[in-house]
């Protein structure tokens, strides 16, 4: 395997032990409105700089809850969630996972995302495929928007982008979906595109942590990746619209944000 995605597979798995067991005694915070930490987030973190900081010295980080500004074309760059779904996880909802992705100079290229509960680990390497334990997967076969259950995410801000959000969705049931789904993971999201399980996900406020790893595992099962306008993804986006491809313009008719 290759060396990144086996550090990153090994960091992912051993934050997920940790915020499994941390979930009994952590504390929740908000850092801001809606917007919660809790104590798991902060360790599970820890865990993974230190574990892939101890193979790769020389590289840099960003990271969700104490490495968020370094810039995204650094040349060695590990881009991490270390808890992607925190509200769920303080909910006690079992859905949330850890991602990892591993990028140079702006382009990743490895990644992987873990979901403790469900023992599922997606992974991808760029060029050679995307996989779920270890078994290739693939996009949905679906070529219909009135054939496709579509995933979202609601900003924390209840102001415009959470209103745009629901004209979206507004929009998609007037297009006769067969569901929406709000799950509460956008890592998860983007790896339910790439296993068929969902046919697109929207969100209109991202951040790089969340779709880095999801990014690279959508485009190796053969999805296609935008951002909120259409233009091509990118590790600076805020935003993201993916999809299996097959519906992908019929998709972004709908939800490309119009100012
Ligand atoms: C959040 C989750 C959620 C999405 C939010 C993200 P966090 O990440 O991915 O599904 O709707 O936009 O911020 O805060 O749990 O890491
Ligand atoms: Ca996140
Ligand atoms: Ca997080």
């Amino acid at each position: 395997m290759n060396k990144e995605l086996e550090v990153a597979c090994d960091a992912a798995r051993e934050a997920g032990r940790l915020v499994k067991k941390m979930q009994a005694t952590m504390s929740v915070s908000e850092k801001s409105k809606n917007n919660l930490v809790t104590t798991a987030d902060l360790a599970a973190e820890d865990a993974i700089i230190s574990m892939i900081g101890s193979h790769f010295p020389a590289h840099s980080f960003c990271a969700e809850e104490r490495h968020e500004s370094t810039p995204r074309d650094a040349d060695n760059l590990w881009v991490i969630d270390p808890l992607d779904g925190t509200n769920n996880y303080a909910h006690g909802i079992p859905h949330f996972c850890i991602s990892i992705a591993y990028a140079q100079r702006g382009e990743v290229r490895a990644g992987v995302v873990f979901d403790p509960m469900r023992d599922e680990c997606y992974t991808a390497v760029k060029g050679e495929g995307a996989f779920l334990n270890g078994k290739r997967i693939a996009i949905s076969s679906c070529d219909r928007l009135d054939q496709a259950v579509i995933a979202t995410g609601f900003a924390y801000d209840r102001g415009f982008t959470m209103e745009k959000t629901l004209e979206a969705v507004h929009g998609l049931f007037k297009s006769n979906i067969r569901g929406i789904r709000r799950m509460g993971s956008a890592a998860l999201d983007m790896c339910w595109v790439a296993s068929g399980r969902f046919d697109g996900y929207f969100e209109y406020l991202l951040s790089t942590w969340d779709y880095a790893a999801g990014m690279l595992i959508v485009a190796e099962a053969g999805g296609q990746c935008s951002d909120r306008a259409g233009n091509p993804l990118a590790l600076s986006a805020a935003s993201i619209a993916t999809s299996n491809g097959k519906i992908h313009k019929e998709f972004l008719d709908v939800v490309r944000w119009r100012e």
